[in-house]
């Protein structure tokens, strides 16, 4: 919906390259125009965000997209970049809700319900009211965020419980101390992770750049491909679900999103150490 909203006739956009989901979203951008590509990750094979100062986005562009956090690869924009009159536009799906954020500071925010928000079936979108000026009018009407917008979010039937249980974990968050709450909590649970590595003398390797390393899917590596097998199997066992790295990069992955208690990467970090001992290299 992005490029079919924003992205003009014969306009260009500016796209940062930093993962799996970056990817999708630069190739659906692509469909429809000049896709201006300022920082591509591929070749270090995803394991650093860019630094954001370093980045220079093409006067004119219709938008900078970029993705917050790559689920996929473990790595997450810490800083984000100034974008002068370039809005910038970030699938924030899997770290939304896990900081305080600069919001002022992008055209729009989009964000996939099923990490920090509640079950699939509705998406988020923070959308600066200018922008709905360029939704062009030949668009079919649910593609066009300037209908969903002047109709208040109702123009389809609502998914009422799917709305109704993010508003429950919207409450739980405020209870919680909200997003510098979450924040701090993100902060604990994922510096156990990395610390347990360290630790670990080589034995468990994370394989992303260390500035970039996402606080909500923490990546590592054991010696072997068949330790990495055993860890996830044993690690089952003992009721920790979901630890296999997605299929296109292999490897370990524990996503700490805000529900996941801190007593949980505490059960994972001593499993951890627990199986390096009982496995050495
Ligand atoms: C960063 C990011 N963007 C987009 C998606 C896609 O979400 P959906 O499957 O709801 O389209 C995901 C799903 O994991 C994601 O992590």
């Amino acid at each position: 919906m992005i490029p079919l909203n924003f992205l003009g006739e014969g306009q260009s956009c500016d796209f940062t390259v930093t993962g799996s989901w970056a990817k999708k979203a630069y190739s659906d951008s692509k469909k429809r125009g000049k896709v201006n590509v300022i920082f591509d990750g591929a070749e270090e094979k995803f394991m650093r965000i860019p630094d954001a100062s370093s980045l220079t986005v093409t006067a004119g562009a219709a938008y900078l997209h970029i993705t917050s956090n790559e689920t996929i690869e473990g790595i997450e924009w810490h800083d984000f970049p100034e974008t002068g009159d370039v809005p910038m536009i970030a699938d924030m799906s899997s770290d939304i809700m896990s900081r305080p954020l600069p919001v002022e500071k992008f055209g729009m925010i989009y964000a996939g319900a099923q990490k920090n928000l509640g079950p699939a079936g509705v998406a988020l979108v923070i959308l600066r009211e200018d922008l709905l000026e360029r939704c062009p009018d030949t668009l079919t009407a649910y593609l066009n965020y300037k209908i969903h917008a002047d109709k208040n979010s109702l123009y389809n039937t609502p998914p009422v419980f799917s709305i109704y249980a993010l508003k429950l974990v919207m409450e739980w968050v405020k209870e919680q101390g909200g997003l510098s709450a979450m924040a701090e909590l993100s902060e604990k649970k994922s510096s156990m992770l990395y610390d347990t590595m360290v630790q670990s003398n080589g034995y468990y390797s994370c394989p992303v750049d260390e500035a970039s390393r996402s606080k909500m899917n923490v990546v590592f590596r054991l010696p072997s491909e068949d330790l990495e097998k055993k860890f996830i199997d044993e690690a089952k066992n003992e009721g920790m679900i979901g630890l296999k790295g997605h299929r296109s990069v292999g490897g370990c992955r524990a996503s700490i999103y805000n529900a996941m208690p801190v007593e949980g990467t505490e059960k994972l970090a001593a499993f951890m150490r627990k199986f390096a001992e009982a496995n050495p290299q």
